[in-house]
């Protein structure tokens, strides 16, 4: 595996890969990686010639600086991983690099960043997109893999591939689990023993909303769910909705063809999300 600390090395060793026809695939991550994040690599590796991934902890996501702060750093064991996996080239630039002044730049993405996440996370998905968009300026790929965990940074991505008019194929993949169910996250390894056990709840709670929902009982399962949630000690809700998988808009039956059940929630400090697509 190459690894390349720069964008013009990066550049001019991709320029070549292209030039001789490979095929890119792409597979940004903000490290601490874990078998998620290899399984994305792997999907890649079946659709692409080449297979490059990111390690990149982007501070303009971050709306909370403590949360930045102490988002793990793991970047020799990642290396480690992302060799294994089979992966050719590993981006792991510095902030310098990759801001070497503020990025100003405001996306418009509506709706779908006035809601959920984007409204829980003031300025989240625009940092997102900033780095996203230059990763992608630098990378050229012909696909890109997403890990659906992360469902409306999915759709986001999608639209600002739209804006930009870029020829990516963004591959949505599916949410890979613990043992017990829960969804597997970078923070994960931030829960202390207690909030791990707890955590475990929530694919419980993911698993019953998609046993009772019936295409048309939406609010009496949120009321279920989040009645469920509220009691369980240590967790702070910040949303369990149940939304068309399309736009996020409020599920309306029957005319809505996909329904899905999206949740975030504080366990003790740490924040997770969960979704299940329930039609
Ligand atoms: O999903 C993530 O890990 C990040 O949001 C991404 C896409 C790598 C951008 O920093």
């Amino acid at each position: 595996m190459q690894i390349f600390e720069k964008i013009k090395d990066l550049q001019a060793f991709l320029a070549k890969e292209s030039a001789k026809g490979s095929s890119i695939g792409f597979v940004p991550t903000m490290g601490a990686l874990h078998e998620g994040h290899i399984s994305l690599v792997k999907e890649a590796k079946k659709e692409s010639e080449l297979v490059v991934s990111s390690v990149f902890v982007n501070p303009t996501q971050f709306n909370d600086k403590k949360d930045l702060e102490r988002y793990p750093r793991t970047l020799e064991q990642d290396t480690k991983m992302l060799a294994e996996a089979g992966c050719d080239i590993l981006f792991a630039p510095s902030v310098e690099e990759m801001y070497p002044q503020t990025d100003t730049r405001k996306f418009d993405f509506g709706f779908l960043d006035n809601t959920l996440d984007g409204a829980f996370r003031p300025g989240h998905f625009n940092g997102v997109a900033q780095i996203v968009s230059k990763l992608f300026e630098a990378v050229k790929p012909d696909k890109a893999f997403f890990g659906q965990k992360d469902f409306q940074q999915v759709l986001i991505v999608k639209e600002l591939v739209r804006q930009l008019d870029l020829k990516i194929e963004i591959v949505p993949c599916p949410i890979l689990r613990e043992p017990d169910g829960l969804a597997m996250s970078s923070r994960n390894t931030l829960l202390s023993p207690e909030e791990r056990k707890q955590a475990s709840n929530i694919p419980v709670w993911m698993k019953e909303a998609k046993q009772l929902f019936n295409g048309k009982n939406a609010e009496e399962v949120k009321k279920v769910i989040i009645e469920k949630v509220n009691s369980t000690p240590l967790f702070k809700l910040d949303y369990f909705e149940i939304r068309n998988a399309d736009n996020l808009q409020e599920y309306n039956a029957p005319t809505d063809k996909h329904a899905v059940a999206l949740f975030a929630a504080f366990c003790g400090r740490i924040r997770l999300i969960d979704n299940e697509v329930l039609s």
